[in-house]
C-alpha cells in the first residue's frame, strides 16, 4: 500500500453545483491554474456532457494546466464518456470519472432500473471508457447507502474491466466516521481484486462530518484518494474541505503516516479566490482559512503564544499562506511589481492588454485607498475578468443622497447592451435606492434571496465586497462587486448578478 494520499479537487464540478456558485470559463481557468500551483493531483474540471459551456471549460483547462491530472465527470453512458474524452483530448494527463447510482433508493426511484441493469450498465460503460482513456474512476453514487453485497459485485466487475480508481461516495452526508471507515475496509477485504485499484472517499457535509468521515475512510478504510473542495464548497452543506483534510494529514502525520503533494502556502490564496469568485463568504471561525483561524483574543492565550507559539497553535499561519497577507502594493508601485504579485497570487492573464487594463484599475484604486492588500488585487482582477466577458450590463457611475430623516435617493448610470442608460429611485436606504434605480430600468423581476457585505481586509478603510444572490425562473445566481464605497460595490454586485441571469447556460446537474 502506498503512503501517498491523492488529493482530488472537485471545486470546479461538485463545488460549482452549489446554488449560485456557477463560474465563467475565465474564472474556472484562473482557479484551475491556482489549483495546479497548489499541486493538487487531480482537478475535476467539470461535467463535459452537462453543457457546451462546461465542455469548453474542461477543454481550455486541459490545454492550459499541465502538472495536474484533469478529470471530467460522465454519467455511465457512451455519449457522456465520449464527450469527456473529447474535452480532455489536449490534457497531459487525463481521467474520465464515470458515476452510476447503486443504492436501492436511487436505483428504484431515480434510475428506475433493476440492480442487474445497473450492474450491466456499470460494466459496459467502464469497458467503453477504458478504450478511450487509461485512467478511469468509477463512483457508486449514494454508495454508502448501498447494499455492500451488491457493491462488491459491481466494484469487482468494474475493476476487472479496467477501472483504476474506485470511489465510495457518501452522497447525502449520512455517514458516521467509524462506520464509513469500516464500510470501506470491509469492501476492500471482500473484493478479490481490490488491490488493483486506488480507493477513494467523497463525503458531503450534511451532518458536518465530511472531513471526519473522509479521514476515517483513509485511516480505517485504507482509501488513498480524498475528493474535496476549496472552502468545502459544494451542494447543500458542501463537500469535504481540502484545506482541512490536507492540514489534518500534515499536522497529524504521526497518526496518519501519509504524505500529500500539496504546496500548502497557496491555501489561503486559493480560499480567497474561490470565495471572491463565487460570492460564498468564508466564516471567520472556519478552520485554517477563516479570518480568526490564527487570531488569539484572550489575554491568557496571547501571553502564551508570545512566550511559546505552540502553547496554543498547532499549525503555523505562514505555512498555509497567511504571511502573504501583507500590504503588498501602493500608489507608487509599478507595473512590474503588480504583474509579479498577480503571478504570486496564481492569477495568469492572457494578454498584455488585459494586464494593462487591470493595472489602470489598480492605479485608480490606489488613488482612493492607500494600502492595497492581496484581497483587493483579487477583487479587482475578478472585476477585470467580468468586464472582459462582454456582459449585458456594466457599471458607470452612481450618485446618491441620504440624510437623517429623509428618504434616500439614488441615480445610477450603467451600460445596457453597450448603451449608456440611467435609473433613478428612492429607497429605504442608499443601497436599496441604488438597486431599485437599476431595476427601474432593467425590470428583471428577479427576487433577491441574499445580500451580504464583507470588509475585504478587515478595516473601514478596506474595500467592501458585496454578494447579491438573485433568483428568477428557477435559476439562482450570485453577483459579487467590490469597491471602497459599499453602495457602489452593491450596484456592481447587482449588475454582475443580472449579467449571470442573462447568460443562457443551462447545465445538467450531476446528481439530477
Ligand atoms: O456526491 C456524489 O455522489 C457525487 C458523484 C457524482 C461522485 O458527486
Ligand atoms: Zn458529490
Amino acid at each position: 500500500m502506498t503512503d501517498k494520499l491523492i488529493i482530488f479537487d472537485t471545486t470546479l464540478r461538485d463545488g460549482e453545483q452549489s446554488p449560485g456558485a456557477s463560474m465563467t470559463k475565465d474564472e474556472k481557468l484562473r482557479i484551475a491554474r491556482l489549483l495546479e500551483r497548489l499541486k493538487v493531483d487531480v482537478i475535476e474540471a467539470g461535467f463535459a456532457a452537462s453543457s457546451n459551456g462546461d465542455f469548453e471549460c474542461i477543454r481550455s483547462i486541459a490545454g492550459a494546466v499541465k502538472d495536474s491530472t484533469i478529470c471530467s465527470l460522465s454519467r455511465a453512458n457512451d455519449r457522456d464518456i465520449a464527450r469527456s474524452a473529447e474535452a480532455l483530448a489536449g490534457a497531459n494527463s487525463a481521467r474520465i470519472h464515470v458515476f452510476l447510482a447503486t443504492s436501492p433508493l436511487h436505483m428504484e426511484k431515480k434510475l428506475r432500473m433493476t440492480p442487474d441493469q445497473v450492474f450491466e450498465q456499470a460494466v459496459s460503460s467502464i469497458r467503453f471508457a477504458r478504450n478511450l482513456c487509461g485512467d478511469i474512476e468509477f463512483s457508486a453514487e449514494d454508495g454508502y447507502r448501498s447494499d455492500p453485497d451488491f457493491l462488491c459485485r459491481v466494484f469487482e466487475a468494474v475493476i476487472k474491466e479496467g477501472a483504476t480508481t474506485i470511489n465510495v461516495p457518501d452522497t447525502v452526508g449520512y455517514a458516521i466516521p467509524e462506520l464509513y471507515g469500516d464500510f470501506i475496509k470491509n469492501l476492500r477485504e471482500r473484493i478479490p481484486n481490490s488491490d488493483k485499484a486506488i480507493w477513494s472517499v467523497h463525503c458531503h457535509n450534511d451532518l458536518g462530518m465530511a472531513v471526519a468521515n473522509s479521514l476515517a475512510g483513509v485511516k480505517i478504510g485504507g482509501a488513498r484518494q480524498v475528493e474535496c473542495t476549496i472552502n468545502g464548497l459544494g451542494e447543500r452543506a458542501g463537500n469535504c474541505s481540502l484545506e482541512e483534510v490536507v492540514m489534518a494529514i500534515k499536522t497529524r502525520k504521526d497518526y496518519f503516516g501519509l504524505d500529500v503533494n500539496i504546496d500548502t502556502q497557496h491555501i489561503v490564496a486559493a480560499s480567497r479566490m474561490v470565495s471572491q469568485t463565487t460570492g460564498f463568504v468564508v466564516q471567520p471561525n472556519k478552520a485554517v482559512v477563516g479570518a480568526n483561524a490564527f487570531a488569539h483574543a484572550s489575554g491568557i492565550h496571547q501571553d502564551g503564544v508570545l512566550k511559546a507559539r505552540d502553547t496554543y497553535e498547532i499549525m503555523r499561519a505562514e505555512d498555509v499562506g497567511w504571511a502573504a497577507n501583507k500590504i503588498v502594493l501602493g500608489k507608487l508601485s509599478g507595473r512590474n511589481a503588480f504583474k509579479q504579485r498577480l503571478q504570486e497570487l496564481g492569477v495568469q492573464m492572457e494578454s498584455e492588454g488585459e494586464i494593462n487594463a487591470a493595472f489602470t484599475r489598480f492605479k485608480e484604486l490606489a488613488d482612493r485607498k492607500s494600502d492595497i492588500f492581496d484581497e483587493d488585487i483579487l477583487a479587482l482582477v475578478s472585476d477585470e475578468h467580468a468586464g472582459a466577458q462582454k456582459d449585458s450590463f456594466g457599471f458607470v457611475s452612481l450618485s446618491q443622497h441620504s440624510e437623517t430623516g429623509e428618504r434616500p435617493h439614488a441615480k445610477v448610470v450603467f451600460t445596457a447592451e453597450g448603451k449608456e442608460v440611467q435609473g433613478e429611485s428612492d429607497g429605504n436606504g442608499p443601497v436599496d435606492a441604488s438597486l431599485k434605480a437599476i431595476e427601474s430600468h432593467v425590470n428583471s423581476g428577479a427576487e433577491m434571496v441574499l445580500y451580504s457585505v464583507n470588509a475585504i481586509s478587515g478595516s473601514t478603510e478596506s474595500q467592501g465586497e458585496v454578494t447579491v444572490r438573485l433568483q428568477s425562473n428557477g435559476r439562482v445566481v450570485n453577483g459579487v462587486g467590490a469597491d471602497p464605497d459599499i453602495v457602489v460595490a452593491s450596484a456592481k454586485a447587482y449588475l454582475s448578478a443580472l449579467n449571470k441571469l442573462q447568460s443562457k447556460s443551462e447545465r445538467v446537474a450531476a446528481q439530477g
